[in-house]
């Protein structure tokens, strides 16, 4: 590698093999054609480095993909999305997330977007909605995924698990960090908001 336009050429390479290889993917969206790369600006956030650093008790089956997932982690304009208040401080130690494809991703499309997630271990994410339907698939790491009206459980590398529209849903994370995806088909007005159980 030897410029960040490398860098982010291999990430796309890696998730476009991705949707070659997972139905679950190309079900729910099609992979999006003419991709055209934004410069936008890095930001950091509380996680940058933890991603960017993770390659020890990698629980992945997809190593190539985490690898180029967390190449990217320095040079991507990172967000938390939520304020102390509603989440508490120890959540935003733990949680980021960036916008790598999508209306103002850093791969520009209006035809879906794709969040890159980060939470980090021993951590809660509590329970919050949104307009858009959402499936997240997991790349590495574990986490215990709840909601409303539907059976929890533990989610490890390529397992994925739908939301509706509004369907509630929290995550719990134990002895080990999560990178996953959250692929919406329609991006609304990208906010999530905490709700009460
Ligand atoms: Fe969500």
């Amino acid at each position: 590698m030897n410029n960040t336009t490398d860098i982010f050429d291999k990430a796309k390479i890696e998730v476009q093999k991705l949707w070659a290889n997972h139905k679950e993917l190309s079900n729910f969206v099609n992979f999006p054609k003419n991709l055209v790369l934004n410069s936008l600006k890095s930001q950091k956030t509380s996680v940058t480095d933890k991603l960017f650093n993770w390659n020890k008790n990698l629980n992945t089956k997809l190593l190539e993909l985490h690898k180029a997932i967390s190449d990217l982690s320095p040079y991507v304009n990172w967000e938390q999305g939520y304020k102390e208040k509603e989440v508490g401080k120890d959540f935003l130690n733990k949680y980021g997330f960036f916008e790598l494809i999508g209306p103002t991703g850093h791969f520009q499309t209006s035809e879906m977007a794709l969040y890159v997630n980060f939470l980090d271990k021993n951590a809660y994410y509590p329970w919050h909605n949104h307009e858009a339907e959402e499936l997240y698939f997991i790349v590495s790491g574990e986490a215990k995924f709840e909601s409303k009206n539907q059976k929890e459980e533990i989610l490890s590398s390529t397992k994925t698990r739908f939301h509706k529209s509004y369907q509630p849903h929290a995550i719990t994370t134990l002895d080990q960090q999560i990178l996953s995806f959250v692929i919406w088909k329609n991006k609304f007005e990208n906010i999530s908001k905490i709700v009460q159980q």
